[in-house]
């Protein structure tokens, strides 16, 4: 039952023990059991015995702490305990003058006393390699201990382990299903060659978060100018963001942070604040977006100028005056800004503006605009006061708002138009003069012969009155056959005197022809008796 190893040693001390002790024997020391692994820190039972013939000396060499506990002919069983390491006990028996000896191997096993999967980083982006690292102290025997790493179940790798501590690692390209994931590493005993099981220590897990965003910047709509007691709306998207909704918006003006809202949707968000111009942001500043994800960021900035522009105050020197006063137009921009009015563009910019005015009738409702300008990041910008002069005039009834003859023939279709003008707008009444019939004003569908009559109208307004008389004459059938009929009579008698002026301007042509060939043939008669 001696182990090779043990006997391996004999020849040497028993030739030391020979030549010291010339007698020799064929006694043995033999060790139960020869080989033991036990946990640190634990006892093992180790029964030392000789084969010697007669009464033999046993004893067992040893720097643990051992106890003697049962013992019989040639036998001996120590107890050795609070083994904490691997050491080689030696039985030793003297039988007679010769001693002999022999070892027990004992091995020491113990559980890893800390392992550690080293911390992963927050975040990982999605694409690159994550190395994971896994340290373990203790455990023994090393040559029995493996190290795994795994995700969730899933193992990664295995290695024994070396070193003190021992270290285990893992490559893993890191994926989007990889957020959320959890990494641990497992060391294990195999004790299974001593008949003692296999155990498993596992690490605390690690949960790794994985993410991506994009290297392109944030979209960024913003105004480019921002007057200031107004509001407008910043919006600040990205897309193409794993996991959207983990990523955080900064949206500032300057310094000053914004109230941000966000709305995550599937892979992308959308931040929207709202910039203010207030007199204290007035000047130019950047507006910032950024947009964090994992443990990086994507910036985009645009220009905003805040500016103020009050409008130019428009004054009438009166809003309502009346016909042939005089107006003053003036119109005053606000300091370092110039202005223009609309009844004057051909003047040049200045900082304010005057127009004196000789208001006419022509005048009223008359708008007069002031445009004040004011240039902002390469924008001109106008605000335009505009007001409306009232002139009072009239009352007024001309010819040409009311004609003064009418002449229609009865049962046809007319339009009488009569209109007063002015300001305040005048009453209008037109009567007959004999019983004080109103005037039929508009459509006449058809004209009555009932209608004939001078009217008198008058045009009355708190300024005056003024009247008109109108004559509305209406040709009945009968009149109107006389009309024709002499209209008719005229044509022909015209027609008439025409033809006899013709007749008598022929007679006298034909007279002076017969005269001319007259005295023409005198002449020739003449010549055609020579002497
Ligand atoms: C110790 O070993 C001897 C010899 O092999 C044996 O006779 C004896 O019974 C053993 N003692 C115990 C307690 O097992
Ligand atoms: C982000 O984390 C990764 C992995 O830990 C690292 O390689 C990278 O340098 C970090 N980037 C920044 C901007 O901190
Ligand atoms: C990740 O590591 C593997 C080998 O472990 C290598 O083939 C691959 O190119 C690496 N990928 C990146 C993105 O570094
Ligand atoms: C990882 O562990 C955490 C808590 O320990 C758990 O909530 C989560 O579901 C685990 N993740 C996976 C992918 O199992
Ligand atoms: C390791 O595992 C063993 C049994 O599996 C257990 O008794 C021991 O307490 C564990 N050690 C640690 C450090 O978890
Ligand atoms: C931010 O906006 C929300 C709603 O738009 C509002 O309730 C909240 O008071 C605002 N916070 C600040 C500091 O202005
Ligand atoms: C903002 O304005 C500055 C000058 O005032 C200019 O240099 C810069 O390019 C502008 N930035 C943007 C994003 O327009
Ligand atoms: C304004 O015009 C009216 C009519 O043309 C004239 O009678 C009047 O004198 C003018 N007034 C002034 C102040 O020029
Ligand atoms: C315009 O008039 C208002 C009051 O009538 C005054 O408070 C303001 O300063 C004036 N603005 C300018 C540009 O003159
Ligand atoms: C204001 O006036 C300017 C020039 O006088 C003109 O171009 C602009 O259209 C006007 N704006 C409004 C809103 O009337
Ligand atoms: C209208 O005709 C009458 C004669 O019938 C004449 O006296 C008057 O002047 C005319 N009025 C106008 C405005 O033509
Ligand atoms: C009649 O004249 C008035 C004023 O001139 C006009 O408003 C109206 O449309 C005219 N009616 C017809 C049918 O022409």
């Amino acid at each position: 039952m001696a182990p090779a190893g043990a006997l391996s040693e004999l020849p040497l001390l028993l030739a030391l023990l020979g030549a010291l002790l010339p007698e020799p024997g064929d006694a043995q020391t033999s060790v139960f059991p020869t080989e033991a692994t036990l946990p640190r820190g634990g006892s093992v039972l180790v029964n030392c015995s000789s084969t010697c013939e007669e009464e033999a000396f046993l004893g067992l060499e040893t720097p643990l702490t051992k106890e003697e506990r049962d013992t019989g002919h040639n036998w001996m069983v120590f107890e050795l305990s609070d083994v904490e390491e691997d050491s080689k006990p030696m039985c030793f028996s003297i039988c007679g003058s010769k001693q002999t000896t022999a070892r027990i191997s004992i091995t020491v096993y113990r559980f890893p006393e800390h392992m550690e999967l080293l911390p992963l980083p927050p975040w990982q982006p999605v694409g690159e390699n994550l190395t994971l690292k896994c340290h373990v102290w203790g455990g023994a025997p090393r040559a029995q201990l493996t190290l795994v790493l795994l995700r969730g179940e899933e193992e990664l790798s295995r290695q024994p382990a070396v070193g003190e501590p021992a270290e285990g690692t893992a490559t893993v390209l890191a994926g989007r299903g990889d957020n959320g994931a959890n990494f641990t590493c497992r060391a294990e005993l195999d004790l299974r060659p001593q008949g003692l099981g296999f155990f498993q220590n596992t690490s605390a897990p690690r949960q790794l978060r994985t993410f991506v965003l994009p290297m392109t910047s944030p979209q960024l709509e913003t105004p480019r100018i921002l007057e200031v007691g107004t509001s407008e709306k910043v919006v600040c998207s990205m897309g193409g963001l794993f996991p959207a909704s983990e990523a955080q918006v900064h949206l500032a003006l300057g310094d000053h942070r914004l109230n941000t809202t966000v709305t995550y949707n599937e892979d992308s968000l959308s931040a929207t604040a709202w910039v203010e111009g207030t007199a204290e942001n007035k000047g130019d500043h950047l507006l910032v977006c950024a947009i964090m994800l994992g443990n990086q960021s994507q910036e985009s900035w645009r220009n905003l100028t805040v500016y103020s522009f009050p409008a130019p105050n428009l004054t009438l020197s009166e809003q309502e005056v009346s016909e042939g006063t005089q107006v003053e137009v003036a119109c005053e921009a606000s300091a370092g800004l110039r202005v223009r009015l609309s009844v004057a563009p051909a003047e040049p910019w200045a900082p304010s503006v005057q127009f004196l005015l000789n208001a006419t009738a022509e005048d009223n409702g008359r708008h007069f605009s002031c445009s004040a300008a004011l240039e902002v990041a390469g924008h001109v910008l106008y605000k335009n006061q505009t007001k409306e002069l009232r002139v009072l005039y009239g009352p007024r009834l001309d010819e040409s708002d009311c004609l003064g003859n009418w002449t229609w023939p009865e049962e046809t279709n007319q339009n009488l138009s009569c209109q007063a003008w002015g300001n305040p707008v005048p009453r209008l009444t037109c009567l007959r003069e004999t019983d004080r019939a109103p005037l039929p004003i508009g459509d006449l569908r058809p004209v009555k012969k009932q209608y004939e009559g001078t009217y008198l109208c008058k045009a009355e307004s708190p300024r005056g009155a003024v009247t008109r008389k109108v004559f509305l004459t209406v040709l009945t059938r009968k009149n109107v056959l006389i009309i024709v009929l002499l209209t008719a009579g005229a044509i022909l008698g015209a027609v008439v005197v025409a033809i006899c002026l013709y007749n008598r301007q022929r007679k006298i042509k034909i007279y002076k022809l017969l005269k001319a060939q007259e005295a023409a043939a005198l002449k020739l008669k003449t010549q055609a008796t020579p002497p």
